[in-house]
């Protein structure tokens, strides 16, 4: 290869130079002993009855050719037990405030249907339902995450409901399960009381809506369920932090455990762009987007410690992720989208955020687990990809549950028009045999960035580290290329006296595992 003498090309010299220099960052990542523990829970998913999530997605019947498990797709459910989903909340989403749960138990020839009003006016069969959901959860070994009907149902359909699940003696409702099939109860712990209920929940003010939770709280009761109930008031819609003023103010303290929050990322909420073709001014605000996450974590959570000093109501994100325009040719209410590196930025940098906010936020769930969103999977038929999404939850599967190790730097800047955003973000933790793991992530669409970690405070051999990118921003994964995007051995660092370097090439997620 011809070299080229920077000296004969002094703009040259000075440019490489001062991107070199730019990119320098210093991190000291902190061995604190009194550092929450990353929730497995924030890794956590949300399965709603929109489009092709439940059926055609996770759910394609027991007579179907695909290979499944009482209705429920083989592959998927591998893909879900190797990502260790720790929670799946279903069953919406606005759905939730429409479904009726008695619709969805007893034989399938019985059921009513239900026309599904907020996505694509479909008429559903009610095959897939309680015990549906349930069994599933156990099969995937995850916590059940039940959204109840608040807008459009009752207390007594809501208190029914946790009888039916959670009643191990004799009840109207737990000799019903019975006669349906199931003897034990599920013990469900985590309850919804409604979603979005200033929005397709019911239109509530903050108000009206603290006094009707303390209402619904009040019948919930907790049968023998060992663990006791969970229960999470519907949350604010991103930034309106006066609704968790009023949840956190009117809600007394003994009737709660979590206050929601959702969350997305767009170009523009009024014009969202399509998923894969896509430019750098779209990439940068939907990024702009996501990374408002730190604040919004950071402000709805002072708004908490202000009523709640000692942590004891905690932080749900219980929908976030990437929303662009439907995929051309596909029902616009079922909501579409393919999944591109672009996505798998917005996972890196979402769960960094969570991770280091673990003191308040407990839970999060990604939005949606199949065809829906931001989905870890797509399905055509048979056919089933796994997206760049998936590969990130993949990699920091490894946080759930460890210690988290605080971690200090100045971002290094992506610049766009005039426009400014941390270019690096970072998370670690330690689990429960002593292993460090750090995921970093570059959203520069352009530059690499080099990161140097002083680890001396570590008693640490080497590293281990795995490596999503590619070409480009727009490359994702398809039906007839499905390995495109996976993840891969990452070479790229130096581990040497207790100090880590490595260079983060453009938009890439890595996370390295110590020997
Ligand atoms: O995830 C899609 C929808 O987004 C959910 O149904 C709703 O809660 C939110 O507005």
């Amino acid at each position: 290869m011809k070299k080229i003498n920077l000296f004969r090309f002094p703009l040259l010299f000075l440019v490489l130079s001062f991107s070199a220099l730019q990119a320098q960052t210093s991190v000291v990542i902190s061995n604190d002993v009194d550092a929450p523990v990353i929730n497995r829970n924030i890794y956590g998913h949300f399965a709603e009855h929109l489009g092709r999530c439940i059926y055609g997605g996770l759910y394609v019947g027991e007579d179907s050719e695909i290979p499944n498990t009482d209705g429920v797709r083989n592959d998927l459910i591998e893909a879900l037990k190797n990502l260790q989903i720790p929670i799946l909340r279903w069953p919406g989403g606005c759905f939730a405030d429409t479904y009726h749960w008695k619709d969805g138990i007893g034989p399938q020839e019985d059921r009513p249907t239900i026309v599904n009003q907020w996505w694509g006016g479909v008429t559903e069969d009610n095959s897939f339902g309680t015990h549906n959901f349930l069994n599933l959860c156990e099969v995937l070994g995850a916590e059940p995450y039940l959204a109840a009907n608040i807008g459009s149902g009752t207390v007594q359909e809501f208190a029914d409901w946790i009888q039916y699940v959670n009643h191990s003696g004799e009840s109207p409702m737990a000799n019903l399960r019975r006669e349906y099939g199931r003897e034990k109860p599920w013990g469900v712990k985590y309850w919804g009381v409604g979603n979005e209920m200033w929005g397709c929940g019911g239109n509530m003010t903050p108000e009206y809506y603290a006094n009707l939770y303390r209402q619904y709280a009040t019948f919930m009761a907790n049968w023998d369920n060992e663990t006791g109930l969970y229960r999470i008031a519907s949350g604010a819609n991103v930034d309106d932090y006066h609704w968790t003023e009023v949840i956190m103010r009117d809600v007394p303290h003994h009737l709660i455990e979590g206050v929601a929050l959702h969350s997305y990322s767009f170009v523009e909420w009024g014009d969202k762009g399509d998923a894969v073709d896509f430019n750098e001014a779209q990439y940068f605000s939907t990024m702009q987007t996501a990374l408002k996450m730190e604040e919004l974590v950071t402000k709805h959570s002072e708004i908490m410690d202000k009523y709640d000093p000692k942590g004891e109501i905690e932080l749900i994100v219980d929908e976030w992720g990437g929303w662009y325009d439907v995929q051309e040719g596909t029902n616009p209410g079922f909501l579409y989208q393919q999944n591109t590196m672009r996505d798998a930025m917005i996972a890196g940098v979402s769960l960094n955020i969570f991770n280091n906010h673990s003191k308040r936020v407990k839970m999060a769930n990604l939005a949606q687990t199949v065809n829906v969103l931001q989905a870890v999977a797509l399905t055509d038929g048979a056919k089933m990809i796994l997206t760049p999404t998936y590969h990130v939850m993949e990699m920091y599967k490894v946080h759930q549950d460890a210690q988290l190790l605080p971690v200090e730097f100045d971002a290094p800047e992506y610049t766009f028009e005039g426009e400014s955003l941390p270019a690096v973000s970072i998370s670690a933790s330690k689990d429960s045999i002593g292993v460090l793991h750090i995921s970093a992530v570059n959203i520069d669409a352009e530059n690499e960035n080099e990161v140097e970690f002083d680890l001396s405070g570590f008693d640490l051999d080497d590293f281990n580290a795995e490596i999503l990118v590619s070409e480009t921003l727009q490359d994702h994964n398809t039906f007839d290329d499905p390995e495109k995007i996976t993840p891969s051995e990452f070479k790229d660092f130096k581990f040497k006296k207790g100090i880590l370097k490595m260079t983060l090439p453009p938009f890439s997620v890595v996370v390295l595992e110590s020997k």
